[in-house]
């Protein structure tokens, strides 16, 4: 994968089509922040503004067979999903003595990994811990909520299974940063507290057609990153740490064939309707579910977060723009025919839009080379300086 230099100052990711500079876009939006504890907030043009018109719920409604016969499946049963125990030293298996060596294995393993790649790491466990935002903003969907809790609508039943899937994630690398011992859990829970108590807005204005090419994006995306950290940790010489990473990436996988199944479907029935969805995202650009960030420290802990997955190729501009590129190959966006007025220049647009993400990001790259690499402070890592 291509990534950038490793000297790349913050202000040289603050591309405006990539997450990490969406999100910085959003953080530059903002009043300048005051006192060092203040979390940021979300900026005005994620406020909800457009919301599905009333009838288009409707169709959901009318897919809840197919939703039980194409997208049910792709729920992997309980008994058949791996847990985090599998992968960690189990006390309860092992004798004290076995239960020390093999945490000194790990230790011994991961001591080989540098400072950057863990902050990445603790920062995508995060991303993954602040669970609960997610399942609430899946379910502030039109026509595809869980009315109940424990609706047994095929969309209710998949959000609950795709939560239920998604905890492990979290779970095992946080407990396996645990056991690294080179990561500060007091400031990573403090962070995990903050981000869920400050919730997320990604802009889909309880819009399904919205929120499901933000989740086929958004899971691409995630496979990308733990696909990218799993490489990065089997180099660093941790092949378990490689495995697990390698491990959750399969299941965003399987999420993101999911997701991008319903988009397709939509296109069938809506062509108009989905197209217009698609490019409305793209015109917002997807930012980050992780974009509130904060450890009450750094008011720019995401964007320098986000610069350091950049530097080391976890997740960069390029992948922004290689995600969309296959979304328009696997939707055949390009080939569709009789749209619409307004979805027609939505489809030119869409279309056109990775070349026009790599021309912006090379014009950044050009002004990035003339800035001074500066240092940044990370409470994840005991407040040591990485060079960004
Ligand atoms: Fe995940
Ligand atoms: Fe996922």
């Amino acid at each position: 994968m291509q990534t950038l230099g490793p000297f790349h100052s913050i202000t040289a990711n603050t591309a405006a089509w990539t997450p990490i500079g969406t999100a910085l876009a959003t953080t530059f939006k903002q009043p300048p922040v005051r006192a060092r504890a203040a979390p940021p907030k979300p900026a005005k043009h994620f406020q909800a503004s457009r919301y599905m018109p009333p009838e288009k719920a409707e169709i959901f409604k009318s897919l809840e067979h197919w939703a039980t016969q194409r997208l049910l499946p792709l729920i992997k049963p309980v008994n058949q999903c791996w847990q985090p125990i599998e992968f960690l030293p189990d006390p309860a298996k092992l004798s004290a003595d076995e239960f020390s060596d093999r945490v000194r294995a790990l230790q011994e393993r991961t001591a080989g990994l540098p400072d950057e790649y863990f902050v990445v790491l603790v920062g995508d466990m995060i991303t993954e811990d602040a669970l609960p935002t997610y399942q609430s903003w899946m379910n502030t969907h039109e026509g595809v909520r869980d009315e109940t809790g424990a609706s047994s609508s095929p969309w209710a039943v998949w959000t609950r299974a795709w939560t239920a899937e998604e905890h492990r994630h979290g779970d095992l690398l946080k407990t396996y940063l645990y056991l690294s011992g080179r990561v500060d859990m007091l400031m990573i829970d403090r962070t995990v507290q903050y981000l869920i108590g400050a919730g997320a807005d990604v802009g889909t204005d309880r819009n399904p057609y919205l929120g499901f090419v933000y989740t086929s994006f958004q899971e691409r995306a995630t496979f990308v990153t733990h696909g990218n950290t799993a490489r990065l940790a089997k180099e660093g010489g941790d092949p378990v740490l490689a495995l697990i990473c390698g491990t959750i990436a399969a299941d965003e996988k399987r999420h993101e064939i999911a997701y991008a199944r319903i988009v397709e479907k939509l296109l069938e029935i809506d062509p108009n309707g989905a197209m217009l969805a698609i490019s409305e995202m793209m015109k917002k650009k997807i930012t980050m579910p992780a974009h509130l960030m904060h450890d009450g420290q750094d008011p720019h802990l995401f964007e320098h977060f986000a610069a350091v997955a950049q530097r080391i190729g976890v997740y960069t501009a390029d992948d922004y723009a290689n995600i969309l590129e296959f979304f328009i190959g696997q939707w055949n966006l390009e080939k569709i025919q009789g749209l619409e007025g307004e979805a027609r220049r939505a489809q030119d647009l869409v279309c056109g839009l990775p070349h026009r993400i790599r021309k912006f990001q090379e014009r950044a790259d050009e002004r990035a080379k003339k800035l001074q690499p500066r240092g940044v402070n990370f409470s994840w890592i005991f407040n040591k300086e990485l060079t960004l």
